[in-house]
């Protein structure tokens, strides 16, 4: 995204007249963008050329979806919704992980049928229903068992997933106690560690952390496995200030591990590969001024983009339409929602702003979409792809009908 004669632009379209022909709110993603993120990943951690199964659960668009297998990734999914999904984009089901702590003997039934490459349980009680289904089907599954490696990720509270207190994975006891059982059990094959410590890691040291820590198991335990599964997790840079994660360096930490430990590396990143693709533009409806800050009350809302209201997380939030006029009051940048936690972020620096202009909230291509909601029975935005000048609507803005 850039400015061009100062409007902002996506590859080769203004976002102004993509409103002026599909309305507002809308997300838009870029494709080149997209390819640009799948071909650095897989380039920074080419050494060991690993398994790169999307996480679906970041973004849901069965055409972006379709996008990312042509480029080579595999999913990994944590519901049935999400592991259909995956098969109807046309991803090969050998490269497909189910991850998920509670997952129904329903969902273990259809993954079992599909020939996924790995189903990674979280629990004794899960690895025995798989067991107990895969026996009724006279099969032998390959699992993976999800460890808890009471790492601190060093991220959001919310999102950390790999401490002890997380309901995330095994603790080690329980790790071996696991290992044993599937020694003895004859319908599961127990192929895969698996670990995810949390989500948007900027620091390289919860992964060094996490990586000693499996390197520990695997010298003590007695056990092959053909996979470590380290999850996803890769943070990306949100803000013009913040840094990114070190993809050399973790690449390099990898490498090391894997001199001791001859196994395949899988990864489930969702944010890396599509969070700084997608956008969110909206239209200022009103402008109220309250006295100490003025609300621009936007025609976007917590239910299009959830991030602020659930972890106040910050977007960049740019105007579509650049002028030098800045304004003298703090902007608090709000939707229509009847909640007091509907608002995107609030900027004592911006320029100033009219009612119907628009705003383009920045780095929403992860969690955006997939985390929106019906509430206040708004309908959900229209997602569009653009490739150079062309735009593809990828997902009809829902109508009033879908919804009531
Ligand atoms: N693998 C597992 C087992 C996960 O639980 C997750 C994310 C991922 C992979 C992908 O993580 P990523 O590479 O996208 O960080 N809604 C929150 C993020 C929740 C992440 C949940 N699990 C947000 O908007 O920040």
């Amino acid at each position: 995204m850039k400015y061009i004669n100062k409007k902002l632009t996506i590859e080769k379209v203004n976002f102004q007249k993509i409103a002026n022909k599909f309305g507002t709110p809308f997300y838009s993603y870029s494709y080149s963008k997209l390819k640009e993120n799948i071909t650095n990943f897989k380039s920074s951690f080419k050494t060991f050329s690993p398994l790169i199964c999307f996480a679906i659960k970041s973004n849901t668009n069965i055409n972006l979806i379709r996008e990312i297998r042509k480029l080579g990734l595999g999913a990994d999914v944590v519901s049935i919704g999400e592991l259909m999904l995956a098969l109807k984009a046309g991803i090969n089901p050998k490269k497909i992980v189910f991850s998920g702590v509670g997952k129904t003997s329903t969902e273990i039934s259809f993954a079992i049928e599909k020939k996924i490459l790995l189903i990674n349980a979280e629990s004794l009680s899960e690895i025995k229903e798989i067991n107990r289904i895969a026996k009724s089907k006279n099969r032998t599954i390959k699992i993976g068992v999800r460890l808890n490696p009471n790492t601190d990720a060093k991220t959001l509270n919310q999102i950390s997933t790999g401490k002890k207190e997380n309901k995330f994975g095994v603790n080690k006891n329980t790790f071996y106690q696991i290992v044993n059982y599937c020694k003895n059990s004859k319908n599961v094959d127990l192929k895969c560690l698996s670990v995810h410590i949390g989500s948007q890691i900027l620091d390289n040291k919860p992964y060094e952390k996490m990586l000693r820590t499996v390197s520990k198991i695997l010298s003590e335990i007695n056990y092959e496995f053909e996979f470590v599964d380290l999850g996803g997790g890769m943070g990306i840079k949100y803000s013009n200030s913040s840094k990114k994660l070190n993809y050399k360096k973790y690449n390099s930490s990898i490498c090391k591990f894997l001199d001791k430990h001859k196994v395949k590396i899988i990864f489930e990143p969702g944010r890396s590969i599509i969070g700084d693709t997608g956008t969110l533009v909206t239209k200022v409806i009103y402008i109220k001024d309250s006295g100490r800050k003025k609300f621009i009350i936007l025609d976007a809302a917590m239910n299009d983009l959830m991030r602020p209201a659930l972890y106040g997380a910050l977007h960049k939030t740019l105007p579509v339409t650049k002028s030098n006029l800045m304004t003298k009051k703090t902007y608090e940048f709000v939707g229509p929602i009847c909640e007091s936690t509907d608002k995107f972020i609030t900027l004592k620096r911006f320029q100033k702003l009219k009612e119907k202009d628009l705003i383009a909230i920045c780095d929403v291509g992860a969690y955006g979409m997939s985390l929106s909601s019906n509430y206040n029975l708004r309908p959900r935005p229209v997602e569009l792809l653009v490739k150079g000048s062309k735009i593809k609507v990828i997902r009809k803005r829902q109508k009033y009908k879908d919804i009531i």
